[in-house]
Parts: structure tokens; sequence; C-alpha cells
């Protein structure tokens, strides 16, 4: 739950300052793997210009598949390749099954529910994200959504500022702690709750004050950012009671997935509670119905959290780095289908 402390910004700088290796008789016996970058959303081009620098310094080939549209396209590209950096994209076991030399698959950020771990294990492939990489970046987000939001959508109209509100921060992780700490320099009031975490350990990192469980950052806080993940147990738990136990006026700002919210139980809130706004990262499936909510209902038409040179150089970079170790030194730290 530690924020990484070797977040690379400003890495670009120093690629440029680095001389090019040459290689060793060691690097050679990998020369010939490919590492395939498949992005449907691509990273800025200096990131990959990064990871390409990685990539060909420890003597393997970069393959790079962007904005691609149909699932074939990645089938194809990843026929020959050992190792694999995604984002968003989804990693399902047809994708395994077409990947017959891969060995490592990493996701280049913090959620990794778009990979088929179960598929991944069976074949005996290494699972890989690369945590805290992206967070600052959803939490800078995070705030210029909130800011948008309690500004009417800076429709002209007076609006409302966020110092004094309360900020209720579900899932303490690395975007959660970003949050925490940037919330606080608008002099927001910052509670959080982690199912992971004991209220002594969220108390000590001096950003926020715990809460006793979900439903008390709910009826306590007057915004609630939600940093859980998709998991069995998250999906569709913000749900109408949930949400409904919000103070007056209150805003759920989401920049975590849409998976785990109820939207049939929001829709049936927001159309009962009409002071609650939603604000999102990750549109809705049911977008058009939640568009019904003017000045209510925001979503970016494109997941943007981590979309930024800054976070895409880290996270690259890392999941490029991390391939290499693992190759080199057999590293899997950040393993997740352990
Ligand atoms: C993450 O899990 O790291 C974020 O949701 C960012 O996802 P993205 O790389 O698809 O923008």
């Amino acid at each position: 739950m530690e924020i990484r402390d070797d977040v690379r910004h400003g890495y670009e700088k120093k690629l440029r300052k680095e001389p090019t290796c040459v290689f060793s008789d060691e690097i050679k016996i990998y020369s010939k793997m490919k590492v395939l970058v498949a992005t449907e959303k691509p990273f800025a081009k200096v990131a990959v210009d990064g990871i390409r620098e990685v990539v060909e310094k420890n003597g393997y080939q970069l393959a790079l598949l962007e904005k691609y549209t149909d699932v074939n396209e990645l089938y194809a590209a990843v026929a020959d390749a050992d190792a694999l950096i995604v984002r968003s994209d989804k990693v399902t076991k047809e994708v395994i099954d077409h990947a017959k030399n891969l060995k490592i698959v990493v996701r280049a950020g913090a959620g990794y529910d778009n990979l088929d771990l179960e598929a991944c294990t069976a074949r005996g492939i290494v699972a890989m994200n690369t945590p805290g990489q992206n967070s600052n970046a959803v939490a800078e987000l995070v705030m210029g959504m909130l800011v948008y939001a309690v500004r009417n959508f800076y429709n002209g109209k007076s609006g409302s500022e966020l110092m004094g509100k309360k900020l209720g921060i579900l899932a303490f992780g690395n975007v959660g702690r970003n949050v925490a700490r940037i919330a606080k320099g608008f002099g927001m009031d910052v509670y959080a709750y982690d199912a992971f975490l004991t209220a002594e350990q969220i108390n000590q990192s001096g950003m926020a004050k715990a809460v006793a469980n979900q439903q008390a950052l709910f009826e306590q806080c007057d915004i609630v950012s939600l940093h859980i993940p998709a998991t069995a147990e998250t999906k569709l738990s913000i749900n109408h009671d949930l949400v409904g136990k919000m103070p007056k006026g209150g805003i759920l700002v989401n920049s975590a997935r849409k998976e785990v919210i109820d939207e049939a139980g929001l829709l049936k809130l927001m159309a009962e509670r009409t002071d609650l706004k939603y604000i999102t990262d990750i549109m809705p499936d049911a977008d058009a119905d939640f568009k019904a909510f003017e000045g209510r209902y925001f979503a970016t038409p494109k997941k943007m959290g981590a979309q930024t040179e800054e976070a895409n150089i880290n996270a690259g970079i890392a999941a490029a780095e991390q391939i290499a170790d693992f190759f080199k030194t057999g590293n899997k730290k950040f393993q997740v289908n352990k």
C-alpha cells in the first residue's frame, strides 16, 4: 500500500542523456525475445520511445500494436510475442491461446481485472501490474472533475467550493492517498475506509481520518471518491441504499471501475434524490439514461485518469523494466497471479 518511491517523472530527460548500452554475451542470449506493446488506447509517443529504449538496450525486439479495433489484430500480434505490455486491453483466454510463446504479461497500470489470471496461470505465464505508477495522474483528474462538478460544469451559475467539505475516500491505496494529499491542499476534511487496512494504519498516514466502515463513509461525507478494484466482492457494491446514505448535495466520483456501480440502483436513486451528482471517468453502460440527469451527471468520453505523458512514461517504462528484470533475474515482485 506504499506509494512507490521510484516514480519516474522526468525520465525522458534521463533517457536522452544515457549512452546506448553495448550488448554483453549474456544479453545476447535473450536477443530474440519479442516484447509486444498492445494498446487500444495508446501511450504518449515519449513513453513508447522510453519503452523502446529499455527493450532494445536489453537486446529484445519491440513490436507495437496501437489503436486496434478488431481482436483478430491482437491475436495475430501476440502469436510470436514472448512478453506483452497492455493497458485496459482485455487479455482473455483466447488471447493467451494465440500467444504460444508468451511468458509474461504486464498490465501497465494498477487494476488488472482485464487479465484472465486463471488462463495465465494455467499456461505458466507470469502476470504483473505496475502499482503506483499512474496514481498521481488519476488523483489529479479526480480533483479536476470535482471542481468541475461543484462549479456546475462551468455553466455560469454560482457554484460551491471544495474547502471545508468532507471528502470520503473508499480504498486507501496509491490513488486514494494521492487524492487525500491533493484534497488537503484544497482545505478539505478527508476521511477514508479501506477493507484491507486498520483504522490505525489510515490515521497514521496523517492524510485521512479513518471511519469504521463503508456505510459510515457515505453517511458522513459530502463527496465520496471510489478507489476500489473490480473484484467479485466489490462488483455492484455501490448501490442504491449505500449511495442513498449520502447527505444532501452529495457527490459520488468514480475513477475506479464501472463494474463496481449498480447502475440500475444509482439511476433509481438519482431520480428520487434530485440533489445528488454522479461524476465518472468510466462511462457507464447506461450512459444515455444517466444523461437525463442534466447538470448532475458527467462522464469522460474515454477513461482519462492515467492519460498523461508522465503516467504513460512511469507505467510503460516500469512495465518494460519489470519484463527485463524478470527475464534476467527471475524477479516476480509485482506478480499478481501467485
Ligand atoms: C489503472 O487501472 O491503472 C487505470 O484505470 C488506468 O487505466 P488505463 O491504462 O486503461 O488508462
